[in-house]
């Protein structure tokens, strides 16, 4: 197996990696590993847009306030502070790279209204093509300044005394001063999700085979609005549609968010709850957009799609179903990034910051990639760089008889139906017992393909998730049990269940 080094590697190619890359590209050696194509990313796919506080009547403790009460107080208040002081200042450095965000006629940029904001901040590119745009500048501004090897998939990180050194892919050993996981989020656990098909979970499970510690996992975040047609899915419905007055209806024309507090814009466990009680019942959620007068150009993306599967959305209401989209949990880290294991950082989607609580706001999941990989880059460029580089331990390659690992339809399914919108305990017990029988043969061995590799990576989150969700009796944000209804603020404020390979699952 050939080996290289690096200052620093990045893997997964959304906006955090791309960022952290781009602020140290001018000063060290990075190179980006990514899993498919550089632009294949949740963060391209973002349509709403970036939160901000902007307007004059909005201000940083309003944000401040906003994630909070969304995330239903289960936040690092310092790093939630952080992020929101820091918005206007990311927006300013996107302009500098180039991003042209939608402005009104006097010059100002046009602010989106989401669910659970008190204030118009959602600064938008291209109506609702702003994650591409975001993207698009950063890929521009790094591709000739860092390596960029796509379609490579890591199968385990090389640790040497508790450090991690590098990563191993399928050919090749990369050392790297510092290793940075941007690897996104885990939605293909499910079976309806707003994730790219890639989003498999893998730099959690990378890190938790390491030794790191993860946190909060059982907070996942079902977005209510994936755009169903004919059984099928067909990508995210931005809630900024919500924003600008679409309906949720049942199939008779009634509204089903009318009794809420916050209606439409209500957060988005409460909002996805409710189309999933709904649906339970046996009828068909619908989000009616007709009354949208510049449809067209606020939201050309979803237009298009909904040309494609023609659907004229001026006369007919959209089917919508919700789908996994977030994990507010993660790979534990500090306010720079770094993880419970030296040399390993971990920004964007996979890591746990603290700033989403128990649900993330929406449209805040950009900014805190941006916000924490600028941490993370000036804390790798402020660190003493030493090679920490060792002969390497041969893993040990795993013999396990005839036990088939399921597949990924089967785990999705599972996932859904046991540790979805709503869990009990019954449930969560089945999945861990079915996830259980799986253990023996996770462990990676190099004659693994990508699909094997993946099936691997999803049990073992799968099992991290239904694990948290079983010990948290109560129900918090995007972790919902039947048999605990309530928030319990007595037993479980500021309360983290956290895993590491020590502990066990
Ligand atoms: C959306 O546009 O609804 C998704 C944006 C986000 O998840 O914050």
């Amino acid at each position: 197996m050939s080996n290289k080094t690096v200052d620093v590697l990045v893997i997964g190619s959304g906006i955090a990696g791309l960022m952290t890359a781009h602020l140290l590209a001018d000063h060290l050696n990075v190179m980006i590993i990514t899993k498919a194509n550089v632009m294949t990313s949740n963060s391209s796919c973002a349509q709403g847009g970036m939160a901000a506080a902007l307007s004059p009547q909005d201000g940083w403790q309003l944000h401040f306030a906003d994630t909070l009460k969304a995330g239903q107080d289960h936040h690092n208040p310092r790093h939630v502070e952080m992020l929101v002081k820091r918005a206007p200042a990311i927006v300013e450095t996107l302009v500098n790279l180039g991003v042209s965000f939608d402005r009104n006629e006097d010059g100002s940029i046009t602010l989106g209204m989401e669910g659970a904001h008190q204030q118009r901040r959602i600064v938008h590119v291209n109506g609702d093509k702003t994650g591409r745009a975001f993207t698009s500048a950063l890929i521009e501004i790094v591709k000739n300044r860092v390596t960029i090897q796509d379609y490579t998939m890591v199968s385990r990180l090389v640790t040497n005394e508790g450090r991690v050194i590098g990563v191993e892919t399928e050919d090749e050993i990369i050392y790297a001063n510092a290793t940075v996981l941007a690897t996104g989020g885990m939605g293909q656990l499910y079976s309806h999700t707003s994730n790219v098909e890639e989003a498999t979970g893998d730099g959690f499970a990378l890190a938790y085979r390491a030794g790191a510690q993860l946190t909060d996992m059982e907070f996942i975040q079902f977005h209510p609005t994936l755009l169903m047609k004919d059984d099928q899915t067909y990508g995210l419905i931005s809630e900024a549609v919500r924003g600008e007055g679409a309906k949720l209806i049942d199939e008779h024309g009634i509204r089903i968010m009318d009794h809420h507090e916050g209606r439409e814009l209500a957060p988005r466990d409460v909002v996805s709850r409710e189309i999933h009680r709904v649906l339970s019942k046996g009828r068909n959620v619908y989000l009616d957009c007709t009354m949208i007068e510049n449809f067209h150009e606020r939201f050309p993306s979803l237009d298009e799609r909904c040309e494609r599967l023609n659907i004229d959305v001026s006369k007919t209401p959209l089917q919508v179903v919700p789908g996994a989209h977030f994990v507010s949990g993660g790979i534990e880290t500090n306010s720079v990034g770094e993880t419970t294991l030296p040399g390993l950082y971990a920004v964007g989607e996979v890591a746990c910051t603290g700033v989403h609580g128990a649900n993330r706001l929406a449209s805040n999941s950009l900014l805190e990639g941006l916000v924490f990989s600028e941490q993370v880059a000036t804390h790798i460029l402020t660190s003493k760089r030493e090679l920490h580089l060792a002969p390497l331990s041969e893993a040990a390659e795993v013999q396990f008889g005839e036990l088939h690992l399921p597949t990924k339809i089967e785990i999705q399914k599972r996932m859904t139906a046991n540790v979805g919108i709503e869990r009990e305990l019954k449930g969560l017990l089945d999945m861990k017992r079915w996830l259980h029988t799986f253990l023996p043969a996770i462990p990676i061995s190099s004659k693994d393909d990508r699909d094997t590799l993946e099936r691997k990576n999803m049990i073992l989150v799968a099992c991290l998730i239904t694990e948290a969700a079983i010990q948290r009796t109560e129900s918090r944000g995007g972790h919902y049990r039947s048999d605990f209804l309530n928030r319990d603020d007595q037993n479980w404020i500021g309360q983290y269940i956290t895993f590491s390979k020590k502990s066990g699952v």
